[in-house]
């Protein structure tokens, strides 16, 4: 029942057990010093609060709601090509997969990021859902698929993890690579939206500046979620400097 509630891993296993290790410290020293309440009750209150937030982001029926929120706005169709970057235990490209499309998983598998971490525990998750998803060992800074393979590209809970803004721009660039012209992208990461230290009008001026257009913010939860679309159109014809007309 309990590994069931975490079917997709345990997010940032090191802040998870450092607010453990807070909670559990500062529990004792009450017990043991009541005197020093005043000085451990914060730092027991910062242990709780931080703890339970993780394990909740973590939880098996959390993700899925956060999934379905995301997934219903994109509306993924039959036998399109859908890329789950940073896919972790498949949460979107085994779902993905179920609904009818070809999909695709990309990730580091890294243990810092998300317990137990490997290609290996999400294949296992796939075998267990009798379904077929193609995962691959790959990098968002260098995605290994060519040019405009995808129609739709989900980006969920990776973004944190990159934190120079150098690095988060070859990550949109290459996003924008993989996909179609008019593809759906979409980047979920815990609220607020972050990644290298942008803001909401810093993400939106970075993504336009990739040609990525209507670019909308949405809240679910403790998680914001980023819609978009790919538009190729637009970057084709910036260098066209003749009429767009025949009179
Ligand atoms: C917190 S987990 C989220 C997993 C899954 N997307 C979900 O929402 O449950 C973040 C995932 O991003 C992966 N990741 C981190 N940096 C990455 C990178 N540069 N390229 C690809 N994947 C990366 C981690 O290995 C991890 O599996």
């Amino acid at each position: 029942m309990f590994l069931r509630m975490l079917k997709y891993g345990i997010q940032g296993p090191d802040a998870v057990f450092a607010f453990g290790f807070l909670l559990i410290l500062s529990g004792t020293r009450i017990c043991l010093s009541p005197e020093y309440i005043i000085l451990f009750l914060p730092l027991f209150v910062i242990g709780f609060l931080g703890g339970s937030l993780m394990i909740i982001e973590s939880n098996s029926k959390f993700r899925e709601r956060l999934r379905d929120f995301s997934l219903k706005r994109r509306d993924p169709k039959n036998n399109q090509k859908v890329l789950d970057v940073g896919t972790g235990r498949g949460l979107f490209a085994i779902e993905l997969a179920h609904k009818g499309c070809s999909a695709y998983g990309i990730d580091i598998w890294s243990n810092q990021d998300l317990l137990g971490n490997s290609l290996g525990k999400v294949k296992k998750n796939m075998k267990r859902d009798g379904i077929e998803v193609d995962f691959r060992y790959g990098d968002i800074r260098e995605i290994p698929f060519v040019d405009d393979f995808f129609d739709s590209v989900v980006c969920s809970y990776l973004v944190h993890n990159i934190h120079k803004p150098s690095e988060m721009r070859m990550a949109i660039k290459e996003l924008g690579r993989v996909t179609k012209d008019g593809s759906k992208v979409l980047l979920a990461d815990i609220n607020p939206f972050l990644g290298p230290g942008w803001t909401k009008s810093v993400w939106k001026n970075e993504l336009e500046k990739e040609n990525f257009k209507d670019v909308e913010f949405n809240n679910f939860l403790l998680t914001s979620v980023i819609f978009t679309y790919v538009s190729k159109k637009e970057k084709k014809s910036e260098g066209f400097i003749g009429k767009s007309s025949c009179d």
